[in-house]
């Protein structure tokens, strides 16, 4: 490609662009490109940087320029088996392996702007690509770092060094009330199970917080009537402008997500949905990251089975612990006689069409992870959610839905068991409590924030204007 630029259709002015570059996870890949459609929807070009792993398709984004940064392409096959370290140290490798090749490639994209003229105005990064952030400022980009989990969490991020140094980490009692950060306790930290990766965990986070300092702004995939006091804070704490401009998957053009999806996914269980009845289904994922051991998954599936309910279940290959997760091993196997004793009232399927299933009519329940995505698609969908965190942010998020927002209730942590499963399942399908009327008041308040005057419509304006007062 020999033009960064493009035209304007009809004005003849060149467009400024916009260079994005999502951490290559599902979880982040998605608002990642939910932001890109929202901006190029009001009027910005769009360069996506991206590593080999886990690529995006440039084919489902024909507007978009692609510059793909070499990296090391997968996760260290010595990978630690442990889900939080892996992907801590992955993202640290990445950030590694990219930093030279991002250098070079983004001073030729500057330089051929300059030749040609065209006009390039930021880099909005993931808060986890922390070394790539430091590049572009290096080259004078200006940057914006996305945060693609909850306010509270980014708070957390901020005060974890305090809370380390307080002495609630490393653990001695899990459910003791983080009095600093409530409503969170002990146990809802990241790291608060594993003494060993507290270090590196402090470091990582320490670096994040710094690069958003060094930045333009935060964006925040959340809305002012879900975190009022979480988004004050980080407005009182931080020195730079935070843009809480979410549900950015309603915000954006209507096929973001489904684009921007790594596994393809199976929209035959949108025709089953069809014909449930109302409210009457229990819909089970553990999105793309978080696996469970082998009696996990025997004991939650026996607990889906006694509820009696019905149900579409996100099997994912990798879900089970201790197989690396790829796209090429098979879905782990459901126990014997879990077909027959639910034969005519499930669905399983390897990669659903998330947003689509939650806002479904036949949605009666989640049974999630609660890695944010699922948890705000969920409360944008005015589902009650029944939570099953397993790392990194999931704790915390469990803890809002049950403790703040109470539009679910967090699995019983003793151990999953049947038993409690399947009495879980029905107390949350009953929106037991005034759970569901709850979740739909939830999702009135998020349509609000997009609407016309509404919190995150403001914030996309102003995020507008600022990134038109930018320049490289
Ligand atoms: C990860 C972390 O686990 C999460 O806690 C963090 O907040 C973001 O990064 P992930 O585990 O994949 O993300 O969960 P989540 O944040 O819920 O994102 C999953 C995305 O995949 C959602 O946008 C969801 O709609 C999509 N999805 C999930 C599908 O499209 N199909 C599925 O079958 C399941």
């Amino acid at each position: 490609m020999d033009s960064v630029g493009e035209t304007a259709t009809g004005t003849g002015h060149r467009r400024r662009r916009v260079l994005f570059f999502p951490l290559p996870y599902q979880g982040h890949i998605n608002p990642m490109f939910q932001l890109a459609g929202l901006l190029h929807a009001r009027g910005f070009a769009v360069t996506v940087f991206h590593s080999h792993f886990n690529a995006p398709d440039a084919s489902r984004h024909p507007d978009y320029s692609f510059v793909p940064v070499p990296d090391d392409g997968a996760p260290p096959a010595d990978s630690p088996a442990d889900a939080v370290q892996a992907t801590v140290e992955h993202i640290l490798a990445l950030n590694r392996a990219c930093e030279a090749p991002f250098r070079e490639r983004l001073a030729a994209l500057l330089e051929t702007a300059r030749r040609l003229g065209e006009d390039v105005a930021c880099l909005v990064a993931d808060t986890h690509l922390l070394a790539l952030i430091g590049v572009a400022r290096g080259l004078g980009v200006p940057t914006l770092a996305l945060r693609t989990g909850s306010a509270a969490c980014f708070r957390l991020f901020k005060a974890f060094p305090m809370l380390c140094d307080k002495g609630y980490l490393p653990a001695a009692q899990l459910d003791a009330p983080v009095v600093e950060l409530r409503p969170y306790r002990v146990g809802d930290l990241p790291s608060a199970g594993n003494a060993a990766r507290l270090g590196k965990m402090r470091e990582v986070l320490l670096r994040i917080v710094a690069a958003v300092a060094a930045s333009s702004g935060l964006i925040l995939n959340t809305f002012d009537a879900l975190e009022p006091a979480e988004l004050a804070a980080l407005r009182r704490d931080l020195a730079v402008p935070v843009f809480d401009v979410g549900p950015l998957h309603k915000l954006s053009p209507a096929a973001a997500s489904s684009t921007s999806s790594l596994l393809r996914q199976d929209r035959g269980c949108l025709d089953w949905l069809h014909a449930q009845a109302p409210a009457s289904v229990l819909y089970v994922s553990f999105g793309s990251l978080a696996n469970m051991p082998a009696a996990d998954l025997v004991e939650t599936a026996w607990g889906i089975a006694d509820s009696g309910c019905p149900f579409l279940w996100v099997l994912r290959p990798g879900l089970v612990r201790g197989a690396p997760p790829s796209p090429k091993q098979p879905p782990p196997l459901l126990p014997d006689g879990f077909h027959a004793a639910t034969r005519g009232r499930g669905a399983v399927v390897s990669w659903a069409p998330q947003e689509e299933v939650l806002a479904h009519d036949a949605m009666g329940a989640f049974l999630t992870h609660c890695g944010w995505n699922s948890t705000m698609e969920a409360a944008c969908a005015g589902v009650p959610m029944l939570c099953r965190p397993c790392f990194g942010d999931q704790m915390g998020n469990a803890r809002y839905v049950d403790h703040v927002w109470r539009v679910g209730v967090e699995l019983d942590g003793g151990g999953i068991e049947r038993g409690k499963v399947a009495a879980a399942i029905a107390a949350v399908m009953d929106g037991a409590g005034g759970m569901r009327r709850r979740a739909l008041e939830m999702k009135r308040r998020a349509a609000e924030s997009i609407g016309e005057g509404g919190s995150s419509s403001l914030n996309v304006d102003k995020l507008v204007s600022l990134i038109q007062s930018l320049y490289v």
